[in-house]
């Protein structure tokens, strides 16, 4: 199973990747949480993309794709992932529609979590993102057991700094300019799928484990 998913930045993309992944046995591949990862360890890449992340704007295509590259090769790929956060540019798309072609092979399903803008900057202000495992919560719609705790590993929350409200702003600005075209592209393909992401976390799952059935 290989699937995309799409939506604007605070859509609950991330939410329901994990719980897709946790369900269906597949890895959650999110080219946000491989960013943050780099720049929580410091390394080359993490500096280079942290320059474009607290700016709200996307990391250059070259380097996010030579990053997804290396992580489809990893064993835990074999039987297909669910992808959040790429791809994000019509370039990217193509590329990753190339690179299975070359396997002969296909996604599956692109699946559009579908929020309007102003929800999206109500959502940006209350999430909380764990440091340790990047689980992510919300302090009404999504809370922790314990404030301030993640659930899955006990680390500590903390507010993302790409979701402060003028970055939120400019980020909304770019997925409509770069990534809301992925909408039609995959509509093309015949395999875009679109679930009402206003609803409960619960009712949007329900909503996305139905199209699998
Ligand atoms: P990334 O980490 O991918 O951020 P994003 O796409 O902006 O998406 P978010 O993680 O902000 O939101 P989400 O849709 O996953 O929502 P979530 O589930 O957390 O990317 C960050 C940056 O990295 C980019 O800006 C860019 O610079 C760079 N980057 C990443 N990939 C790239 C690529 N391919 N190319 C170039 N650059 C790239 O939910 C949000 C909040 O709402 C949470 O608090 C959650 O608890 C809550 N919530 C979720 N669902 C619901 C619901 N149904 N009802 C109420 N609340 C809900």
């Amino acid at each position: 199973m290989k699937i995309v998913m799409l939506g604007a930045p605070g859509a609950g993309k991330g939410t329901q990747a994990k719980m897709i992944a946790a369900k269906y046995g597949i890895p959650h591949i999110s080219t946000g949480d491989i960013f943050r990862a780099n720049i929580k360890n410091g390394t080359e890449l993490g500096e280079k993309a942290k320059q474009y992340m607290d700016q709200g704007l996307l990391v250059p295509d070259e380097l996010t794709l030579a990053l997804i590259m290396d992580r489809f090769a990893k064993d835990d790929c074999a039987n297909g992932y669910v992808l959040d956060g790429f791809p994000r540019t019509i370039a990217q798309a193509e590329a990753l529609t190339e690179s299975l072609k070359a396997q002969n092979d296909a996604l599956d399903m692109a699946i559009d979590v579908d929020v309007p803008d102003e929800d999206i900057i109500e959502r940006m202000g209350g999430r909380r993102a764990c440091v340790a495992c990047g689980g992510t919560f919300h302090v009404l719609f999504n809370p922790p057991r314990v404030s301030g705790k993640c659930d899955l590993c006990g680390g500590e929350l903390s507010i993302r700094k790409d979701d402060l409200p003028e970055t939120v702003k400019k980020r909304l600005m770019v997925y409509h300019e770069q990534t809301q075209p992925l909408i039609d592209y995959y509509k093309a393909e015949g395999i875009l799928r679109t679930v009402d992401g206003t609803k409960d976390v619960n009712e949007v799952f329900a909503e996305i484990t139905a199209l699998f059935e």
